[in-house]
């Protein structure tokens, strides 16, 4: 009678938690949390509920309540590098920020140093650093690098907190990495941030353009990732034609189901604008010069894909810092200055007939300062 009885009893819990899991994937938290909650009341040790209550808590920003399931979760799966990683972003979200770093580390540890541990530990030593004191962060950087001094993501981090001079250019493996990670997420996640930058190239290009002949343009979109500018260009200027370049392929993938561009090139910015054959009228590029310090042999080479009095449209992130050109901030994007910027545009044969300043997007509490510039090729 017994064993009849707990048969359907298990026979009920697993129907419960496929109900759960569906309303989970349907991003129905809320729901979700309800059941794997009588799930966990029959059975406590049940593994699968406990994961997935937690990552719906986390999910729903209930830091609090997902902050000691994830704690369990690591003492029965402690091999588990993704409860480290949840539970130094859980820690780092309730203020508990020197067990961020450590939970953080132990998931670069654990994963054998896959990429989006990696990140998630850059990520975590630049957002506490401020807080828990370079000091500290620095402790944590160093044995990274000794650790992993091959690895893109940790020489770039390791070289902007070390502020090196010599750094002129991000590492294309980092970038890459970076949003393939972040692709899924870019547009819901930079729409939070309220990013402009497209919306501001756009006007800022119909404007320019408005009362001459319109003829179908060929726009190159460099750095184009999801395609957000050249949706917010499209706008504009209906009957353009766009190629789409980035290193990404999981932006590149986002971009694709857009249906904006007539074709879509994976390749570093650096060294494949020489390998293009077609001249454009526009290229644009929206804040992609971040992932770049030095800009004179870049600029020279875009002039070369552009026509004579096309129009080279994009964002630089402003450098409010210090006095230099260029400088690799600690969130690994580089800012640059205005004044240097229009002097590598003069120089590489631009004229430059737009430099506007905006509020770009935000980060945190912060406002990011920039400029769009529109450059015509003389
Ligand atoms: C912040 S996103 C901006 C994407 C898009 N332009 C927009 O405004 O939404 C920066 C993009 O530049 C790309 N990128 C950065 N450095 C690059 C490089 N060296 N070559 C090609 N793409 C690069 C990244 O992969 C990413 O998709």
């Amino acid at each position: 009678m017994f064993g009849f009885f707990s048969k359907i009893s298990e026979q009920k819990i697993k129907e419960l938690l496929t109900k759960a899991n569906n309303l989970y994937e349907q991003k129905k938290f809320a729901d979700a949390i309800k059941i794997y909650r009588r799930i966990l009341k029959r059975d406590p040790k049940h593994f699968a509920a406990r994961a997935n209550l937690a990552t719906a808590y986390f999910e729903t920003e209930n830091f609090k309540a997902a902050a000691p399931l994830f704690a369990e979760l690591i003492r029965s799966d402690a091999a588990n590098p993704w409860w480290h990683n949840y539970l130094s972003q859980t820690c780092q979200q309730t203020g508990r920020l020197q067990q961020a770093l450590a939970e953080a580390w132990q998931a670069v540890v654990l994963s054998g140093g896959q990429k989006e541990h990696q990140l998630n530990l850059a990520y975590t030593i630049y957002e506490t650093a401020d807080m828990i004191g370079y000091d500290t962060v620095d402790s944590v950087l160093q044995k990274w690098h000794r650790k992993y001094p091959h690895n893109a993501i940790v020489r770039q981090c390791y070289k902007s907190f070390h502020q090196d001079n010599k750094f002129i250019c991000s590492e294309p493996e980092y970038v890459e990495s970076l949003f393939d990670v972040f692709a899924p997420d870019f547009d819901k996640v930079l729409a939070e941030l309220g990013y402009c930058v497209p919306q501001e190239i756009s006007r800022m290009l119909a404007e320019y353009f408005a009362g001459k002949v319109m003829h179908q343009k060929w726009i190159l979109d460099l750095g184009c990732g999801s395609g957000l500018c050249a949706a917010a260009v499209a706008e504009n200027f209906p009957q353009s034609r766009f190629v789409g370049m980035d290193i990404s392929a999981g932006m590149l993938k986002e971009a694709e189901h857009k249906n904006i561009y007539t074709s879509l090139i994976q390749g570093d910015i650096s060294s494949c604008c020489a390998q293009i054959k077609r001249r454009f009228s526009i290229v644009t590029a929206a804040d992609v010069f971040t992932y770049f310090g030095r800009l004179d042999s870049l600029f020279a080479e875009i002039g070369k894909l552009m026509f004579r009095n096309g129009v080279f449209a994009f964002s630089i992130s402003e450098n409010t810092t210090n006095g230099k050109d260029f400088f690799l901030m600690p969130s690994s994007r580089f800012v640059h200055r205005p004044e240097y910027v229009e002097n590598v545009l003069r120089k590489q044969g631009f004229e430059v007939v737009k430099n506007e300043r905006k509020i770009l997007r935000t980060e945190g509490e912060k406002e990011v300062a920039g400029r769009i510039i529109l450059a015509v090729k003389k």
